[in-house]
């Protein structure tokens, strides 16, 4: 515990950046969901029997056996975390001037898609882009967009085509079966494979399973595996629905790119039966992806997130609509018209959260996407000013979520005394996680 009073000083000595606060001075940590989960008794149990053998490990059997049974992919290679999968598959399937298409790009999927030389493209729907929309997938691609870019681009320069589940850069929002079939239709013609970006494919799946008609009856793997079985691959982050603190995937049906992929996986992450990670990590890993599939685990889940939603709305709360799967998303643009995009209303707002009631969330606006011209040094400021309530899995009780919505109340009455900030230091790039802030 921590008073507000000890709070101001904490944001104050760290330069009111909340990457910089020590996590024993956070009451309520909802900066992410990634690696910040509980573990169960059946993940820490399997642990102990990881099987650290450099080659072939028992542990690696049963990791990839969970793996194959879910996604049905061919080939499973282990990594460390999400964005070295990323980064192994673009580096082995792009080059200068490919181009790929994904619902969203997640901010390290972008960046190593650019690393190559290749263009990221965001081609969500509009519904996406709307934060009042209550439109039930607003994760889906346009596929007239995508029809469009592959004519304006040529099939043979575009590589691979990405989903992702849920869509975490468009507000945790769900992709539809129907979306992925229709995707998969327009690239089966030009020979384009598809891959998934996974991290929350059971979450998606649950929002299939109760939104989209013909499949109320289906068990949350049997839409996984419909899913999956539309792709050629996919990459997966395990430290969001794999329920564990650190680890990944890679997976490919191809032969010869699961080859190319192995052997640029000895290079940096290590040998293809452990890719980074313990034997250990893997059996978490293991028992997490089959836990996440249970429905009354997903039911609270997903329960939890719409009711934090819901009650921040009744406040009067803006928020992105309809709440996510994983996380809350504010517009700090519409709660704080006062402050302008370039003094950074999202900082503002998170700061608030606190200095008031020592929550930790993350702006995902200006801060995080504003473009700053080198030369001119002239800021443009980002499309939306959001503050991401993001929940871990299995950590927070009714309780706690009750004590952020009463902070929020809080917050909402003197919502129109808060200031803006300006940047007083910071990196040439992502500079959310060191920039430096003074109050306006
Ligand atoms: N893809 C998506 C959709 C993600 O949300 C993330 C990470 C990654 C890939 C990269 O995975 O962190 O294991 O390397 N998202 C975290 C977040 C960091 O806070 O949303 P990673």
């Amino acid at each position: 515990m921590t008073t507000e009073t000890e709070r101001e000083a904490i944001i104050q000595h760290a330069h009111f950046n909340l990457f910089k606060v020590n996590a024993q001075d956070v009451l309520i940590d909802l900066l992410t969901d990634s690696g910040t989960g509980a573990m169960s008794s059946e993940q820490w149990a399997a642990i102990m029997r990881g099987d650290e053998s450099y080659a072939g490990s028992q542990s690696f059997q049963r990791f990839e056996s969970v793996v194959q049974d879910i996604f049905g992919f061919k080939h499973v290679i282990p990594t460390h975390q999400g964005r070295a999968a990323e980064r192994i598959l673009f580096s082995v399937m792009c080059k200068e001037g490919s181009v790929v298409p994904n619902n969203t790009h997640f901010d390290t999927t972008r960046a190593n898609v650019e690393y190559t030389g290749a263009k990221a493209l965001d081609l969500v729907i509009d519904e996406g882009l709307d934060p009042k929309s209550l439109y039930p997938f607003k994760g889906n691609m346009d596929i007239e967009k995508l029809k469009d870019i592959i004519e304006k681009y040529g099939a043979e320069n575009i590589p691979l085509c990405m989903i992702t589940i849920t869509n975490n850069s468009g507000g945790g929002q769900p992709v539809s079966m129907e979306n992925v079939k229709n995707v998969k239709a327009v690239l089966s013609e030009f020979d384009i494979p598809l891959y998934f970006d996974a991290a929350r494919f059971a979450e998606n799946a649950y929002f299939i399973k109760h939104r989209e008609e013909g499949y109320a009856d289906k068990t949350i793997k049997e839409i996984v595996r419909e899913m999956m079985s539309y792709g050629d691959g996919c990459t997966m982050s395990a430290k969001k629905d794999g329920m564990a603190n650190i680890g990944g995937f890679l997976c490919t049906n191809d032969d010869l790119t699961a080859q190319h992929e192995k052997d640029l996986l000895i290079l940096t992450e290590g040998f293809p039966t452990y890719g980074g990670l313990a034997g250990r990590d893997l059996e978490a890993v293991a028992v997490g992806l089959q836990e996440v599939l249970d429905e009354s685990y997903l039911h609270y889940r997903i329960s939890e997130t719409r009711y934090l939603g819901e009650h921040l709305s009744e406040i009067g709360i803006p928020i992105l609509l309809p709440p996510g799967g994983h996380a809350v998303y504010i517009d700090a643009k519409a709660l704080l018209p006062h402050i302008p995009p370039l003094q950074y209303p999202g900082q503002s707002l998170s700061i608030e959260m606190y200095r008031v009631g020592g929550i930790r969330t993350v702006e995902i606006g200006s801060v995080m996407f504003g473009k700053v011209d080198a030369e001119s040094g002239i800021e443009t400021p980002s499309e939306m000013e959001l503050v991401r309530l993001a929940l871990p899995r299995r950590t927070h009780t009714q309780s706690h979520i009750d004590y952020v919505i009463e902070v929020m109340r809080k917050i909402y009455k003197s919502k129109d005394e808060l200031s803006g900030y300006k940047i007083t230091k910071q990196p040439t790039f992502l500079r959310h996680f060191t920039a430096e802030f003074k109050p306006v």
